[in-house]
């Protein structure tokens, strides 16, 4: 059975290579939250030092649940995307209303929890043997499969190949998509499940990322920075050369979503 060889191995090659990382010391399921959420949309080693920060100063979900907003964005900062500190809190406040979910569809109704981080919290907190597919999961799946697969025939595959204990599966793909089946250049020699692999050459591109100078992200950032040093907004906002009324709008949005 081809995937239970593969799997073997490359559970194998994950208990004795995997990375050192913060969040891996434990499977406490507010750890895997406060983990997942960061690693969104930042990389490992911008969030290595944020996580560590972040559990030293609420360390429990009681106490995110009663983060001040500004401690919490100050506390975020460097990570981008601040809406995700709000939605965690956000998240932190239902689990101590209700409890933790019991399941994928509970975990998915989190506040800034979608399909993709929902199935690694189910798996690496809770055992839930399902896979956890994000783009680099896909490339590698992909490769094994000789196809660039997307959409529902991704899902079915990805179910197919599943090994388990799903959490430290999901996990060991994660690794291996960012030390060895990198993008444009994998390091096939060192891979520890290349004669299981159907075609390393499939790659399609990752969408081009937009420009941050000059972008309405960009704007945001600034104007949050300066509510947190106490500075005046609009000033922030030309300094950046926006006008007026780009600026005041970003402003009225960042109230609107309760950032500021
Ligand atoms: N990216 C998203 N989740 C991760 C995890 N648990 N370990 C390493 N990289 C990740």
């Amino acid at each position: 059975m081809i995937h239970a060889d593969r799997n073997d191995r490359l559970l194998r090659w994950y208990e004795e290579s995997q990375r050192d990382l913060p969040w891996r010391r434990s499977s406490d399921p507010y750890e895997v939250l406060v983990s997942e959420v960061m690693l969104q949309q930042t990389q490992v080693e911008r969030v290595i030092p944020k996580f560590e920060h972040f559990m030293g100063t609420w360390s429990t979900v009681e106490a995110l649940a009663s983060a001040e907003t500004d401690d919490l964005l100050r506390a975020w900062s460097g990570l981008g995307y601040n809406t995700r500190a709000i939605r965690l809190r956000e998240s932190g406040r239902m689990i101590v209303a209700n409890g933790w979910p019991d399941t994928l569809a509970g975990l998915k109704m989190l506040p800034g929890v979608g399909p993709y981080t929902a199935s690694a919290i189910g798996s690496i907190a809770f055992g839930m043997e399902v896979p956890a597919t994000d783009t680099n999961v896909r490339r590698i799946l992909s490769r094994w499969a000789g196809e660039p697969l997307i959409g529902r025939s991704l899902d079915a595959y990805a179910s197919e190949c599943l090994g388990s204990p799903a959490g430290d599966w999901n996990q060991s793909l994660m690794d291996l998509g960012s030390t060895i089946c990198s993008p444009s250049q994998p390091k096939c020699s060192l891979c520890p499940v290349a004669s299981w692999c159907a075609d390393p050459s499939v790659y399609e591109p990752p969408p081009k990322q937009t420009r941050f100078e000059g972008s309405h992200r960009q704007l945001r950032g600034a104007l949050l920075r300066a509510h947190l040093a106490g500075k005046d907004l609009t000033s922030a906002g030309q300094g950046l050369g926006r006008s007026l009324e780009e600026t005041t709008t970003a402003i009225d949005a960042l109230k609107d979503e309760g950032l500021i």
